[in-house]
């Protein structure tokens, strides 16, 4: 069975009548990766929300979304609160937001791992810290204890990824989680999400503009552009047996701007990640 199968997945916006996604179908097997690439606005994010069934109530869509065979549109709103976080992990692209200002931490995480599982505090800090060790994150009780704007957006990250660990979700969908951190960060937190994906064997979605971070972490590659999936196919097929002409763009475009900072490093090597 496949982990997620979306069929004719229609977007479109109710206000306006426009259509933001089209007759959009695609599968992620168990333990697999799909990177989702593509300019922005080409509905990348609507999909990924229409599938936690987060978007804006304007927002409609029509389609099958299934996760792991269970048919996502029939749930009513309590079922679907059930399954995210649980079986459903969303980790977005601001960690911030994910986290409510006026309390520390830790508070967010226990109150999500007490809603989903029977734990006691002792167990929810064990599983915690010892998810938070696997990031690499030193000190956990410490970080525990504080507020949301006392860490940086890679910390955030990476505890959105500690969170996910203990979680042990069906599906992550990742949704350009590094498009707001810096170079350094951009790479741990790569680093993580492939922590992430082994330690839990989850499936993935994993949106992002970095082609070099889609190549380390995705099996398979779908090409969104106007609302539409123009290629897809495995990660090794799109890369080097690249079919359309937008595809080849993005692909150019990427080793464009690597050969650019090659040149602006004064020709230092640049390691493909
Ligand atoms: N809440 C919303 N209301 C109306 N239109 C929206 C909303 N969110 C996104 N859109 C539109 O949907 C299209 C796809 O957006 P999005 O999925 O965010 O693109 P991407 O994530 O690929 O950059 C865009 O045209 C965007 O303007
Ligand atoms: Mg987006």
């Amino acid at each position: 069975m496949h982990t997620l199968e979306v069929s004719n997945l229609r977007i479109w916006d109710e206000q306006t009548d426009k259509i933001l996604v089209k007759d959009s179908s695609f599968q992620i097997e168990p333990e697999s990766c799909l990177a989702i690439v593509g300019e922005s606005g080409s509905g990348k994010s609507v999909t990924c929300r229409a599938i936690m069934r987060l978007n804006k109530a304007n927002i409609r869509h029509t389609g099958s979304i299934k996760l792991a065979g269970l048919e996502l549109s029939e749930l009513s709103e309590a079922e679907m609160r059930k399954l995210r976080g649980r079986q459903l992990g969303l980790i977005m692209q601001n960690g911030m937001r994910a986290f409510d200002p006026s309390s520390v931490v830790g508070s967010h995480f226990k109150e999500t791992l007490k809603q989903h599982y029977g734990w006691s505090q002792a167990e929810i800090t064990a599983r915690m810290a010892r998810a938070m060790e696997n990031v690499m994150l030193k000190d956990p009780v410490a970080l525990m204890n504080k507020y949301p704007h006392q860490l940086s957006g890679g910390m955030l990250q990476r505890m959105m990824i500690a969170l996910a660990i203990v979680l042990k979700p069906t599906l992550i969908i990742a949704d350009e989680p590094t498009s707001a951190l810096d170079t350094l960060s951009q790479y741990e937190v790569m680093e993580q999400l492939i922590t992430l994906k082994a330690e839990t064997g989850c499936s993935m979605i994993f949106v992002s503009h970095d082609l070099s971070a889609v190549k380390r972490i995705a099996d398979d590659v779908a090409v969104m552009r106007n609302g539409e999936i123009i290629e897809s196919g495995t990660a090794a097929e799109i890369f080097t047996n690249t079919q359309h002409a937008y595809t080849k763009y993005l692909i150019d475009a990427k080793q464009a701007l690597n050969s650019h900072f090659i040149r602006s490093m004064g020709g230092l090597a640049l390691v493909d990640r």
